[in-house]
């Protein structure tokens, strides 16, 4: 395979090879403002901090969606987190409470994520597209207070079946919700000062957000970071996404997913940069229409983005002035050589892909500005970190063998706990000094990573990471589906889409019309994202002796490959 050699330009580092050497997180500590307490605040960190040095007037955020185009200054959104974070101490929330924030995004997602933040919150960020069921087990597991939601996602929230949750706070509403504290965030804000007063100083290991995320078995689990991770957000957007002074930078994520946090917000404020953010739904018309009309410069996105994008008419291009752009990221799923290639040939830029996970808080594998990209490759691990591939009893293996994809412990962004789940946190760390990813992959000669699967069932679905455990639960609560299993099945454009097995109750038969009310079903109950695009009927589903649905072997099936040995599955 070729290897695309960097460009020439301004980066942020030169020198991989030295700072890998060199590198100390206790350095990137310098950065910051310790209190005199000697404690920290993110948000703080993110926002005020470019305000006290003199840079206040730079546009930190460009937000437009089909009906609202903003502009917004570090001081005009130090003072609404500001404004923000004495409301919050107003309504009685607490340093560890957690405020959750369900809604699509806009300005007011951001002030209100920070100002929770700035009152030392532990904040929840939930995807819009989440229907009641999984927004329930969400509020449930971590016991939210607060829920900052709009009217018309109101409807989603079973207040009733919550006793920890103590208020709903309306976004754009005026309308109170029966049987709980219904409080209006414009009203709310208005009332209150933009000074500094209410900010809490929080130790360093204190909580910042929690992020549920997906497995292959059990409940969504609630993965818990603290302030420190913003060592890794400042260092990993300087060094990868290679921010400087005059950037525009776009993330496509939405904060509902962690990219969309550390790479979205965290990453880009704590350096100062203007933030693009886009509402609304992905067109290609649309993003390279953002592309132009802010003058992008760095973008970080996903592969099935990417192959969307390539999917769309060629003409498409020649209708936008990309020229602005001088460097695009991607996360989420394998980026594919052939779209490397592509983003050469329209963009005349290399895709620089970049591996981490919910649970790891920020990048940790990367391609890099000023060192070579080779395409299908995640690139190498981050100065301070060191990744290896592992065997099961953590014996590091040679380059290009196969094996588990583990990083050495202690990295800030690391994540501290899996909310109300220790057994849960101490499988990632089965292995003593190794976090366990999860993935497979190898290393070659040169250092480079390449990525081979996931070891688990997890499903990776247009850049969206979803278990089949929480589909299978939810099929299985239809009167018609007696039991089901669910898969990843691999699609040229969205990396894999979820293809549900299932056999039917006594009574029923299978039909057209019942597939699509399965699939309406899961769309109404649980998330659009997690609907089975593919549905298939079976008489009986493979299960082991012990009952578990064989997925391994459904997979099998679908991909007409072998399905290894069967000793413990049920005649
Ligand atoms: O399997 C890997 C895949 O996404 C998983 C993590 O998903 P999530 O926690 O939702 O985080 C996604 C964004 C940070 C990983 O275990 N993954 C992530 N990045 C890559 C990747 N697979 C291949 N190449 C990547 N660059």
């Amino acid at each position: 395979m070729e290897t695309l050699q960097p460009k020439k330009g301004t980066y942020a580092l030169e020198d991989y090879t030295k700072a890998r050497e060199s590198f100390d997180w206790k350095d990137v500590e310098k950065v910051f403002t310790w209190s005199k307490t000697g404690n920290v605040n993110a948000a703080y960190e993110a926002i005020d901090r470019h305000v006290k040095e003199g840079r206040g007037q730079k546009t930190a955020l460009h937000y437009s969606d089909a009906s609202r185009d903003e502009t917004y200054t570090y001081s005009e959104l130090c003072d609404l987190t500001n404004k923000a974070s004495h409301m919050f101490r107003d309504l009685g929330v607490d340093k560890g409470d957690r405020v959750f924030i369900f809604m699509p995004r806009s300005p007011e997602l951001y002030v209100a994520l920070l100002g929770a933040i700035k009152v030392g919150a532990v904040v929840g960020p939930l995807f819009e597209a989440f229907m009641q069921d999984a927004v329930k087990a969400r509020l449930e597991d971590s016991e939210a207070t607060m829920i900052i939601t709009t009217p018309d996602l109101a409807s989603r929230i079973p207040h009733q079946e919550l006793p920890s949750l103590k208020t709903i706070m309306l976004v754009g509403g005026s309308e109170e919700i029966g049987g709980i504290n219904t409080v209006f965030y414009e009203t709310e804000l208005e009332k209150h000062p933009s000074d500094d007063t209410a900010i809490e100083w929080v130790d360093k290991e204190d909580g910042l957000i929690l992020h549920y995320t997906s497995g292959s078995t059990g409940k969504p689990k609630g993965v818990y970071h603290v302030h420190y991770a913003m060592l890794q957000h400042y260092q990993t957007a300087k060094w990868v996404l290679d921010l400087q002074d005059n950037d525009v930078y776009w993330c496509t994520a939405d904060p509902g997913w962690v990219t969309g946090t550390s790479y979205g917000i965290f990453g880009p404020w704590l350096n100062g940069a203007t933030n693009v953010v886009r509402g609304g739904r992905f067109s290609p018309d649309d993003w390279y229409h953002t592309i132009e009309k802010y003058q992008v410069t760095v973008w970080y996105s996903a592969p099935t983005a990417f192959r969307m994008l390539m999917a769309a008419p060629k003409d498409i291009l020649s209708k936008y002035d990309l020229s602005s752009l001088r460097h695009i990221l991607s996360v989420g799923e394998p980026l594919n050589p052939e779209v490397v290639r592509w983003g050469w040939e329209v963009f005349h830029h290399r895709i620089h892909d970049t591996w981490w996970m919910t649970e790891t808080g920020g990048m940790l594998i990367c391609n890099y500005l000023s060192e070579p990209v080779k395409p299908g490759s995640m690139g190498k691990p981050f100065p301070g970190v060191h990744a290896a591939i592992i065997d099961d009893f953590g014996n590091e293996l040679p380059p290009n063998e196969m094996g588990n994809l583990a990083v050495q412990t202690g990295w800030p962004s690391q994540m501290r706990k899996i909310w109300k789940n220790d057994a849960k946190f101490e499988e990632y760390f089965a292995i003593p000094g190794w976090y366990i990813s999860g993935d497979t992959a190898y290393r070659d000669e040169d250092g480079y990573f390449w990525f081979q699967g996931r070891n688990d069932d997890v499903i990776m679905t247009a850049g969206e990471r979803v278990g089949p455990f929480e589909i299978e639960s939810k099929l299985v609560e239809h009167p018609a589906v007696a039991e089901a299993g669910v898969i990843g099945k691999p699609d040229e454009i969205r990396g894999h889409i979820i293809k549900a097995f299932i056999s039917l109750r006594d009574g029923y038969d299978y039909s057209e019309e019942l597939k699509k009310e399965i699939q309406t079903f899961i769309k109404t109950e649980l998330a659009a994202h997690a609907v089975p695009r593919e549905i298939e009927f079976k008489e009986k589903l493979p299960k082991t002796r012990s009952g578990k649905i064989m997925r391994r072997v459904l997979k099998a099936w679908e991909l007409d490959e072998p399905t290894g040995d069967l000793s413990t599955m049920d005649d």
